[in-house]
């Protein structure tokens, strides 16, 4: 199907429509991605303020044959929300619709707009003594639009699950500009095709998420956090069985740290206080919540004498104070930014069954070890089993000197992923950056699925053609 662009005319017949502040000039975050890798020559931004408007923009999207890239936080990794080769698409944000509708403490539900920033949803909930419990890195910038529609993951999964089981209901304009009014907050609803579950994870190829009714949870009267020295990723996973063992739903976030990660903090920051010293190797991030009467650093001092007992961990420190939780925390969200400013070769989100991936811990360090010298900084989300494999120059090198090393890396780790029974995507979804990872490693029957829902409803294929599925006329997706 053709595509055309936004050109004047078309411009004009959306500024009859729409009231003047829907119009806003482009930001540097709407042309490209975070780490750099997708950029676009620009397009026509447009920021509806209510469902409505979004659906006027798309209805006249669709009739026009207008491409539609959506916008929320800007804060992908792989370059869902930026397209480096269509001419003049309408980029479509959800930065005006930022409200809170409506909070039910007692349903533990709320009704938000897709604008809403992540750390503002969290605030909205704390002001109820309510809890949010996705977090991210990018809090501070990503909003509830992008968080559903990648289906973002996040520290808190393991507890609590991703964006699509925080998720009631969801309001969203399709690509025909019809409403899908589905703000719903049942948790019981079994009336047909789940649409909302359709959307949640689509990456704006199906349509554009304008508000969403959410789960709360109780806010944990006691939390703890602590950073165990682990010998290994099996030792890990076994103080991670552990931990559920004692603690049960009580254990509320579990990451594996990688001494590499700390030398890359003191090597170019941020720079954050460093309880073990030197490094050890491999290292465990516990959060551990509870109602009330729970005591977070009894739990987690009798959790690190069974696992020392067990032959586990060597060292740790316990946080003894919400200063100290904090500072653990920061070693944790500062590793992308550190990772960044190294300048990774190549970098993977990957998933594996949990008792994979020692196994494929190991594997990998070999495999890389035949391309070449390199530093890996394998971190992420251990307990629910997602992995950042990030491969680096050796130290003091630059990852220039390595050309065509990147695609070599990635093909290695995504095979051995894959004979694992893991996924390439875990939690940053496919994008344009992994669309033909899709293509390599989907199966086929889900894939002509995927492509007789994208062909149903959205014909003439406006919604941020070349996300997820590869356009037909683009031979090669950027790598
Ligand atoms: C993280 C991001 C990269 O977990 O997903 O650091
Ligand atoms: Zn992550």
């Amino acid at each position: 199907m053709t595509l055309h662009p936004a050109d004047g005319a078309f411009e004009n017949r959306l500024r009859d429509i729409l009231p003047a502040e829907a119009f806003r000039e482009t930001a540097p975050g709407h042309l490209e991605i975070p780490r750099g890798e997708f950029r676009s020559g620009g397009g026509l931004l447009v920021t509806p303020g209510t469902a409505e408007e979004t659906a006027a923009v798309m209805r006249s999207a669709n009739d026009a044959g207008v491409p539609v890239i959506p916008h929320s936080g800007g804060t992908g990794l792989v370059g869902g929300q930026v397209s480096p080769d269509l001419d003049r698409p309408v980029i479509l944000s959800t930065a005006r619709m930022t409200a809170v509708r409506s909070v039910h403490p007692e349903e533990n539900a709320i009704v938000v707009e897709a604008g809403l920033i992540l750390q503002d949803l969290h605030g909205a909930a704390e002001a109820v003594d309510r809890l949010f419990p996705l977090s991210l890195a990018a809090k501070g910038s990503a909003r509830v639009g992008g968080v559903l529609s990648t289906n973002a993951g996040g520290i808190g999964v393991l507890r609590y699950g991703n964006a699509r089981d925080l998720c009631l209901g969801i309001e969203a304009v399709l690509p025909n500009g019809d409403i899908h009014h589905g703000l719903t907050r049942l948790r019981k609803n079994n009336t047909g095709y789940d649409l909302r579950n359709l959307l949640i994870g689509a990456e704006g190829t199906l349509g554009f998420i304008t508000a969403a009714a959410l789960r709360l949870f109780p806010r944990p009267a006691a939390a703890g956090a602590a950073l165990f020295a682990v010998d290994g990723p099996a030792a890990a996973l076994n103080v991670l069985s552990t931990a559920l063992d004692r603690l049960g739903p009580g254990v509320a976030a579990f990451e594996l740290i990688s001494g590499v990660g700390l030398d890359f903090l003191s090597e170019v920051g941020p720079a954050v206080k460093r309880p073990l010293d030197p490094a050890p190797e491999w290292m465990a991030l516990l959060e551990v919540a509870g109602g009330a009467g729970f005591d977070p650093d009894g739990a987690l001092t009798g959790l690190f004498e069974a696992c020392a007992g067990a032959g586990l961990v060597s060292d740790g420190v316990v946080a003894r104070s919400e200063a100290q939780r904090a500072e653990l925390w920061e070693i944790r969200e500062s590793l992308p930014e550190a990772n960044r400013r190294i300048g990774s070769i190549a970098s993977h989100d990957v998933s594996l069954p949990l008792s994979e991936v020692p196994g494929f811990i190991s594997d990998a360090a070999g495999r890389i070890a035949d391309i070449g010298s390199f530093r890996v900084n394998c971190y992420g989300h251990l307990g629910d089993g997602n992995l950042h494999y990030n491969v680096f120059p050796p130290e003091g090198g630059d990852r220039g000197d390595h050309p065509g090393a990147g695609p070599r890396i990635t093909r290695v780790i995504h095979d051995l992923v894959a004979e694992r029974g893991g996924s390439f995507s875990a939690e940053h979804g496919v994008g344009r950056l992994k669309a033909a990872e899709l293509e390599r490693y989907g199966d086929p029957a889900k894939l002509a699925a995927m492509r007789a829902i994208k062909a149903a409803l959205d014909p003439r294929g406006i919604m941020n053609p070349g996300a997820v599925l590869r356009r037909s006329d683009t031979p090669e997706a950027p790598r």
